[in-house]
């Protein structure tokens, strides 16, 4: 059943190829230039004339939500507001008739998110969901939705459900942005080749496995790291994060990388192990200042970068390097080498990865 894997997480990890592709079947044709949503259809143009739209989760599902605020707001000029569940709907929310929600939920059980939807609803919110368990009761319970097609999820900590929510709600924007005429057909045909590349680029992204079970090696005792990221890749950053304290139980920490310098930067000495996700965007020039910052403090870095790039490989101590793809999409190949790396160093320290401890893989209570 797990198939060949040690892990149900490892096995998971591999399948993201796969599971993106399905995913992405039926819905994206560069050639034909399409984007279709089946379940985006009565709410298609609520969402396109949307005053803002307000995503809920928890955790790795939130995670998501962020990348999508990224993408919703330069794509389709739509102001988001991504709130955890649990917060949003303890805190009496301003909630207008007609206001966009859309909730993401792997388990579609998870008992916050639920509730929060129900509260939306209830003040006339329009609900849509981003499911991977078909048939649960988020999907239950919400206006319309896109299912993930993941597939089944076993591993506790998320993985190929992480990419094939990214996924989803990257093709809702763009699918969004164009038919609001916010992004143009060039670069909506763009979009479409860049979504059918992913596949590919994420089973690049894999190869990378026997250097990251060597960084693994290097860094497996530490009591701490740091994730930095930016743009796009901030997200990634506090996913990165998540998966290595659920999993190894190392304490770490995810930060939007300019935010370090306003705290975090007090903790870095030669035993903080810096993860950096600096790939080629619009935010590498900053970034790469940032590494500096990490570097002049004798942190040992570890920067996710763009193939070929020339310049981090001299001041990180370890590169990986994942392929290039446009600055939007970039988070569900970027996260690949963290999963991995988040993989090994728990099993290098004897953790039950498909287990951990005080974790369920839904949370159907408060
Ligand atoms: C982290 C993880 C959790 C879930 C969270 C939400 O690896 O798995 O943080 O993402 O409990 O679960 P769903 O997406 O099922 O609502």
């Amino acid at each position: 059943e797990k198939g060949g894997f040690e892990h149900f997480m490892l096995k998971e990890i591999y399948e993201q190829p796969r599971s993106v592709h399905d995913t992405l079947r039926g819905r994206v044709s560069a050639k034909q230039g399409h984007l279709v949503l089946g379940g985006l259809r009565q709410y298609l143009h609520t969402m396109i004339n949307a005053k803002r739209i307000i995503i809920l989760g928890c955790g790795t599902s939130w995670h998501a939500g962020l990348v999508a605020e990224y993408i919703f707001e330069e794509f389709a000029r739509i102001p988001v507001e991504v709130e955890y569940a649990s917060e949003f709907r303890y805190r009496n929310p301003v909630i207008y008739e007609g206001d966009v929600v859309i909730a993401i939920s792997q388990s579609g059980e998870t008992a916050d998110t639920l509730a929060a939807i129900e509260l939306a609803k209830s003040k006339g919110a329009i609900i849509f969901g981003v499911c991977n368990v078909v048939g649960s009761s988020i999907p239950r319970v919400t206006h319309e939705g896109a299912y993930t097609h993941a597939g089944p999820e076993i591993g506790v900590a998320s993985t190929k459900a992480f990419t094939a929510q990214v996924t989803v709600l990257s093709m809702m924007a763009v699918m969004i942005a164009y038919r609001k005429g916010t992004i143009k057909e060039t670069r909506f045909r763009e979009m479409l080749v860049e979504f059918e590349q992913l596949p590919d680029k994420i089973e690049k992204a894999l190869q990378l496995d026997q250097q990251i079970q060597y960084i693994a090696e290097q860094i497996k005792d530490a009591d701490n790291a740091l994730f930095l990221g930016r743009g796009y890749n901030f997200p990634v950053a506090l996913e990165g994060a998540l998966k290595l304290k659920e999993i190894s139980y190392i304490h770490a920490e995810g930060y939007p990388a300019a935010e370090m310098k306003h705290g975090p930067i007090a903790l870095i000495d030669e035993a903080m192990p810096v993860v950096f996700i600096a790939t080629q965007d619009s935010s590498y020039e900053k970034i790469i200042s940032n590494i500096r910052e990490v570097k002049a403090r004798h942190g040992k870095v570890i920067a996710v970068v763009t193939e070929g790039d020339a310049e981090i490989r001299h001041m990180a101590d370890h590169v990986l390097e994942v392929p290039a793809a446009h600055e939007a999409l970039m988070p569900i190949i970027a996260v690949i080498p963290l999963q991995l790396l988040s993989y090994h160093i728990a099993v290098m320290r004897g953790c039950n990865v498909d287990q951990p401890r005080n974790l369920a893989k839904s949370v159907t209570v408060e």
